[in-house]
């Protein structure tokens, strides 16, 4: 069995002698191979380019023994292509070009051709899935909409989230008509990605546990649930919602076929919560990458004792590995997953 036969065999709940393991990289410049390309191109340059967005996709999987690769991307590319750029500040974190406050600015948000618009992903997709010879899976992404949502509302990354939580209190019509066109871009957008060859989409609702408990249906996973009902049936979807853990049953039945977990989850209890066919990925803590290979053989070979007997885990850390991480903390997560009987 090959890396891609063995992530999609884990997507479909398969009982395998090791799961299959993936990182990604979000934020994360640990590479000195990727910081020297950034050197000569900034982020958006690489994200536009299909050759760089390609070679950057690629790096980690020279280096690593890893069964999936993740498209180089950013989950930002919908509220540019919906009209809403972005860019980032100096200070570190994310500035859309503006704040997205009146009905005018919503109006002019345009959710038609987005998947046209956003071509240069599909022919990065492309030129990897050529590269990895059906070898290795290829994952494509979106935002869940809610997530796209809050850098929309907020004009940015944001410390309190006030204005998207405001709005949807105070303002439903327009909350709802935002969130409509977000997804009906999403939706254009995974269909396109995954006729450019994607294995599995990631949807991320990195932003889903700041909302109250209560609301997250009609916040957040309403629309979600839109997007992976639109896929083909049975196309594997993993629905990774960070802080959101008091709703995985509302989560498993969200048509996702895998749920991906942060690291405040023990993945042992949630697999007793969560129905049998739907697949867990998670969910080592990123920080531990910044330790040593001692302290991530031992956390890993841990996570994986917890799995033992379950069929359905495809290995990864809870968020994306941080700069700061040492690649001898990453060869070590991978040899132990790799290694693992
Ligand atoms: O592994 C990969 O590289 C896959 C590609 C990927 C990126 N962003 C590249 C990236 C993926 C899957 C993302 C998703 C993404 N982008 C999310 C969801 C995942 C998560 O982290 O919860 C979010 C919230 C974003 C928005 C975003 N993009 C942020 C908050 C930042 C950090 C800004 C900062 O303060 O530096 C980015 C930048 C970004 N996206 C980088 C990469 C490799 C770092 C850019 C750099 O080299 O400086």
């Amino acid at each position: 069995m090959n890396s891609r036969e063995r992530f999609l065999a884990a997507c479909a709940c398969t009982p395998l002698d090791r799961p299959p393991v993936w990182v990604m990289r979000q934020a994360g410049r640990y590479l000195p191979e990727y910081r020297a390309l950034k050197a000569k191109s900034s982020f958006l340059e690489m994200v536009r380019t299909p050759e760089l967005a390609a070679e950057v996709t690629l790096q980690p999987l020279r280096r690593f023994a890893l069964d999936a690769a993740i498209i180089f991307s950013d989950i930002l590319v919908i509220p540019e292509a919906l009209g809403q750029g972005y860019k980032f500040r100096d200070e570190g974190g994310i500035a859309m070009d503006f704040t997205l406050e009146t009905q005018a600015q919503l109006d002019r948000l345009d959710a038609t051709g987005v998947a046209t618009r956003l071509d240069y992903v599909g022919q990065a997709l492309a030129r990897v899935k050529t590269e990895l010879k059906g070898e290795r899976a290829l994952l494509g992404f979106a935002g869940a909409p809610w997530t796209l949502a809050t850098y929309m509302v907020e004009g940015g990354s944001s410390e309190d989230y006030t204005r998207i939580k405001e709005l949807f209190y105070t303002n439903r019509p327009f909350f709802n008509a935002l969130l409509e066109k977000i997804t009906a871009a999403v939706i254009g957008y995974c269909q396109m990605q995954i006729r450019a060859g994607a294995d599995a989409i990631q949807l991320f609702d990195s932003w889903g546990g700041i909302i109250a408990g209560q609301d997250y249906e009609a916040a957040s996973l309403h629309w979600t649930r839109q997007i992976i009902a639109a896929l083909p049936k049975d196309f594997p979807v993993i629905l990774y919602a960070k802080g959101v853990n008091s709703q995985l049953t509302d989560l498993a039945f969200s048509g996702a076929r895998v749920l991906g977990l942060d690291w405040t989850v023990d993945l042992g209890i949630a697999r007793k919560i969560v129905p049998g066919n739907v697949a867990l990925q998670g969910n080592l803590d990123p920080v531990l990458m910044n330790t040593s290979p001692a302290i991530v053989r031992r956390e890993t070979a841990g996570l994986l004792e917890s799995m033992r007997g379950s069929s359905g885990h495809i290995f990864n850390l809870g968020h994306g590995i941080m700069p700061t991480a040492k690649i001898e903390c990453m060869e070590a997560l991978v040899e132990t997953v790799t290694a693992w009987k």
